[in-house]
């Protein structure tokens, strides 16, 4: 089957965008740290996004129907409290939308937040694209994340409408050699060796966390710019081409991960010495997506994706892929830039990004305060 033969299967067209919003820190009370002159503790952050991702995932997108700051608060608050209730691990993020002014909260929309424009070969269904809210509950089942992802709709109740929703595994979810997650997407790679180390925390605030003075409100020190795309594969496609070319395509062996003409899993390539392309071919996904030069190294971003399966189209192709996700403090420097390096990747013909959108994950909050969850963005 073609790419555009996925198109016409059960994708449904039209190019389109949209967004949301997150909450702020409070005032540091007297004899805190701050107040004493001491370094002031470091901002707290949600779970879901450097912590290790277990194998089931509900991503639910959402539309405000609340039009007053207090009720969105009220709101937020509610999830924030199912959030913080262990072994939960839920993760609340904003789009640009929430900061159109139904909220008064204009001038508090974190600096990178937009709606997520279409990129070339994109087939944006607008029906599963973007919202004011998006809650990824993470668990170890199915049926556990499908009951938390259920249990913050109810703590919401018809302040929010559902947007959209996506369901996804890790079936293999491993670790590298050296302890990173892994897992093999369902074209059969290995997906992780490339990611920075979310254990390392020092890495993390250079590359996942917005920190203080960075040119964003307040507010938002502690939390992350979240990016998902629906990325559906063309299975028969890909399964009709030999291992040898799937392997040129991402730049890895399939069996074990390494880097064409390297060892290991976790040997680094070498595009220095490979400047043609004859290890690993200039259009390999590996290769576009992270050229490892010292100007691209701050472009990295967290990966913490989830494998979908949504059974077949009307036509009887099977509709599964890749809920793509990744964390980043920059949005425009992280995902948007490797994703325009990505264009015209030999991964392109097998592939189609139908959905998503760009949200800002919220700071986390300090203890179990309830309510807490959001309140920095919707203080007044
Ligand atoms: C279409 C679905 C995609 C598939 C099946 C896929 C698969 C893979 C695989 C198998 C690897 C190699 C293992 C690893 O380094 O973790 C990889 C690496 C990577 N991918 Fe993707 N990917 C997809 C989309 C994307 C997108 C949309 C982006 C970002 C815009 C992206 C960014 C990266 C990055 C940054 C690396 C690490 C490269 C390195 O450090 O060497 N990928 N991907």
């Amino acid at each position: 089957m073609r790419r555009r033969a996925l198109l016409g299967g059960g994708v449904a067209l039209g190019l389109a965008g949209c967004g949301s919003p997150a909450p702020a820190p409070a005032p540091a009370p007297a004899g805190s740290a701050s107040a004493t002159g001491a370094a002031p503790p470091p901002p707290p952050h949600q779970a879901g996004i450097v912590t290790p991702p277990p194998a089931a995932a509900e991503f639910r997108a959402y539309d405000v129907a609340a039009t007053a700051r207090d009720e969105l608060a009220a709101l937020l608050g509610r999830i924030g409290d199912v959030a913080a209730r262990p072994p939960a691990s839920v993760t609340v993020s904003v789009g640009a939308s929430l900061f159109d002014g139904r909220f008064g909260l204009a001038d508090r929309r974190p600096a990178r937040l937009t709606a997520m424009p279409g990129f070339p070969g994109d087939v944006l269904d607008p029906g599963r694209c973007h919202g004011d809210l998006l809650v990824q509950a993470c668990a170890a089942t199915p049926a556990a994340a499908r009951a938390l992802a259920d249990a913050v709709a109810r703590a919401a109740g018809p302040a929010v409408r559902r947007r959209w929703s996506a369901t996804g595994f890790r079936h293999e979810n491993g670790t590298t050699a050296d302890g990173r997650p892994r897992d093999r997407n369902l074209f059969g790679f290995s997906d992780g060796a490339g990611n920075p180390d979310p254990a390392d925390a020092a890495t993390m605030d250079e590359l996942v966390w917005v920190g203080a003075g960075s040119g964003e409100p307040a507010w938002a020190v502690g939390g992350s710019y979240q990016v998902v795309r629906l990325i559906r594969f063309a299975m028969e496609l890909w399964n009709a081409d030999p291992v040898e070319r799937q392997e040129e395509v991402f730049g890895r062996r399939r069996s074990d991960g390494a880097p064409l003409g390297r060892e290991r899993e976790l040997d680094d390539p070498d595009y220095a010495a490979d400047p043609n392309g004859q290890a690993i071919r200039l259009d390999a996904h590996i290769r576009r997506a992270n050229p490892r030069t010292p100007e691209t190294r701050n472009q990295r971003i967290l990966r913490r994706g989830y494998s979908y399966r949504a059974g077949t189209d009307a036509a009887g192709h099977p509709d599964e892929g890749l809920i793509f996700v990744c964390f980043q403090q920059d949005l425009e420097r992280g995902f948007a830039t490797i994703q325009r390096r990505l264009a015209g990747e030999a991964l392109e013909r097998y592939i189609l990004p139908f959905g998503g959108g760009y949200w800002f994950a919220l700071p986390g909050t300090r203890g179990a305060r309830p309510g807490e969850l959001g309140r920095g963005l919707t203080t007044p």
